[in-house]
């Protein structure tokens, strides 16, 4: 693997990440210009998988003290926060935060240790906001919890607006459904398009969609807005990228 990153700053490799698919990104085929190739599925499209794995993690934070995964690694979510700050015309310190499928929430752990006060995190998982709220104590900082499955629409809905809309891995579960990602894909998007405030601006980190995908799959009520450069790798010729970070912001 080469490293052949455009920015210094951000150029450093990282590992590939454990749960990326051999089909996954832009290896796949067969793409049609209106859609996207759905993923292979997997227990990580599973409720029952990410109750069991936080299961696992309280009894490691109440044992170690150990936080647990940040999926992509640290530096993904150093990233995004270092291009948040950056963005002072835009994104205030006191607006509306929401990450969606926040796990641990070490990302809004980052954020309010930043500075940002208006910070919410929801998961589907019982045992992902038992640890994050357990977290967040122990680190006296306020951030507000909820238990909330984003495919649900009235849940969504009950769930007010937001300035920014983030997600780190979320849309990745999702789409290893092993039901029907697609429909549970569609659902997500109108989940965002509904937590979404008219000017605000959705932040999405993938490791199984390239940037390609992840547009046209957005593409009906989202247009792109920025590339946040990741570390790329090359590979026969070919560069690209062991995660996608874009923003985008409703048509
Ligand atoms: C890969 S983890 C990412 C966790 C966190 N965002 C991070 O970056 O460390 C995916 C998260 O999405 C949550 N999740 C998956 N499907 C969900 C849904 N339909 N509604 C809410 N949360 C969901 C899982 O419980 C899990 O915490």
């Amino acid at each position: 693997m080469t490293e052949a990153g455009t920015d210094a700053e951000f150029s450093e490799e990282s590992p590939a990440t454990a749960w990326q698919t051999a089909e996954s990104s832009s290896n796949r085929r067969n793409e049609r210009a209106d859609q996207v190739e759905e993923l292979e599925s997997s227990e990580l499209g599973t409720k029952e998988y990410w109750e069991a794995s936080y299961d696992t993690e309280i009894q490691n934070y109440k044992d170690h003290g150990d936080v647990g995964e940040v999926w992509f690694d640290e530096d993904s979510q150093l990233r995004i926060i270092r291009w948040i700050e950056k963005q002072e015309d835009r994104i205030k310190q006191d607006d509306a935060i929401i990450d969606l499928g926040s796990g641990n929430g070490m990302m809004l752990v980052e954020l309010a240790r930043e500075g940002y006060s208006n910070l919410t995190g929801v998961d589907y998982s019982p045992k992902a906001i038992e640890l994050a709220k357990a977290i967040c104590t122990d680190q006296e900082l306020s951030i507000t919890y909820k238990v909330a499955d984003l495919l649900d629409d009235a849940v969504v809905r009950s769930l007010g607006k937001f300035s920014v809309v983030h997600d780190k891995g979320t849309y990745d579960a999702i789409s290893l459904n092993p039901d029907d990602s697609k429909a549970m894909r569609e659902l997500y998007i109108g989940a965002v398009r509904q937590l979404l405030r008219d000017d605000g601006m959705f932040i999405l980190t993938s490791c199984n969609w390239t940037q390609a995908e992840l547009v046209k799959s957005f593409a009906e009520h989202f247009v792109l807005h920025v590339v946040i450069p990741t570390p790329t790798f090359k590979f026969g010729g070919s560069v690209g990228n062991v995660v996608t970070s874009v923003v985008f912001v409703k048509k």
